[in-house]
């Protein structure tokens, strides 16, 4: 058979021919209640502080953090993922087992602000805290320790669950650690506090923004825990150790440049799947956008809806908040595959 203009009778464009039948046959949607707004409290601030390399993201106070927190809820957001920014730092990151230090204090805060609109998640990892910038204890000759490491995230986790965390996210990369935080939880009676375990987390160059939002102070680099970027099969028997650990879900990060992974992690879950467009995702849009080579609003909903199509459930994204208001405003003709 031969088809010509005379006889074509695939047309895949009479799907395409109007807005009404696009929107009939539109596969992915983007929901604000499968979005996570990570957040970042700085100790003793004053004034919430922009960071210079991701613009419109803030170090805040504890005010400015729940005012943001709210705003989030108010607009349907899944969750909030708090990172917190200690002034002071050690080599054993002690500041992250303090009951009433910076991520303590802020988790404490946002339950007591939201934590009955939307899941408040911590960050469970040393290196916002340790001054030499790594996810664990070194040992003397400079190596990541592992199996230190997961004692001291054990406690940690255990600060972040009496603080009110309902869902941590052990993001340190350690062997074992998804096991260890769990076994720590249930000894104390947190069975009901979820692991958002970061799983298949490659050593990136597009987390460069992110030491900036959390002033830190890292020498050298994480290849020896975080995966190679040249990788895929890893990230799948990352993500069947951690299920098999007690994941409640996995993810994987970053988001666009691994949606292949994201995919094959997708293909084979049986737990949700999540997706962080980590920092430098964010801020290479708004760097496009800013100098008008980007339509900002479509590429940030495009973005978005892409990571969906690529299997996530939940996208935790620096634009979460605008991508929400976005959403729930009526939206205009040129962004119309994207309405709810
Ligand atoms: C580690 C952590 C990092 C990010 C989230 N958790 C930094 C790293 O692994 O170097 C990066 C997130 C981003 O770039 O937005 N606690």
């Amino acid at each position: 058979m031969t088809f010509s203009p005379d006889f074509l009778p695939h047309r895949p464009r009479r799907l395409r021919v109007s807005g009404p039948v696009r929107s009939l046959v539109r596969e992915t949607a983007l929901r604000p209640a499968n979005l996570v707004l990570p957040l970042f409290l700085l100790e003793g601030a004053t004034e919430p502080r922009e960071i210079p390399s991701m613009p419109g993201v803030f170090q805040h106070t504890e005010e400015s953090l729940v005012a943001a927190a709210r705003e989030a809820a108010e607009l349907g957001i899944g969750g909030v993922m708090l990172f917190g920014v200690p002034l002071h730092k050690d080599a054993t990151g002690s500041g992250a087992l303090d009951p009433d230090g910076v991520l303590s204090r802020g988790v404490r805060l946002l339950r007591e602000a939201v934590g009955d609109k939307t899941v408040v998640m911590a960050d469970l990892c040393l290196d916002e805290f340790t001054d030499h910038g790594h996810c664990g204890v070194l040992g003397a000759d400079g190596r990541v320790l592992n199996d230190e490491t997961l004692a001291v995230y054990r406690k940690m986790a255990l600060t972040l669950a009496r603080a009110g965390a309902q869902m941590l996210g052990p993001s340190g990369m350690m062997d074992g650690q998804i096991a260890e935080v769990r076994s720590a939880l249930d000894s104390e009676g947190f069975q009901d506090v979820s692991l958002f375990a970061y799983s298949a987390k490659y050593a990136s160059a597009l987390y460069g923004p992110f030491r900036d939002a959390v002033n830190s102070s890292l020498r050298g680099d994480r290849r020896t825990y975080q995966q190679d970027p040249a990788n895929a099969r890893e990230s799948l028997r990352e993500v069947e150790l951690d299920i098999a650990e007690g994941a409640d879900l996995v993810m994987v990060k970053p988001g666009h440049f691994y949606a292949d992974v994201l995919r094959r992690v997708a293909d084979v879950s049986p737990v949700p799947v999540g997706v962080y467009q980590v920092s430098g995702e964010y801020s290479m849009i708004c760097a496009a956008a800013a100098n008008g080579w980007l339509d900002r609003e479509r590429t940030v909903l495009e973005s978005l809806v892409c990571l969906r199509r690529a299997g996530a459930d939940v996208i935790l994204s620096y634009f979460a908040v605008e991508a929400a208001r976005l959403l729930r405003s009526p939206l205009p003709k040129e962004l119309e595959e994207f309405s709810l």
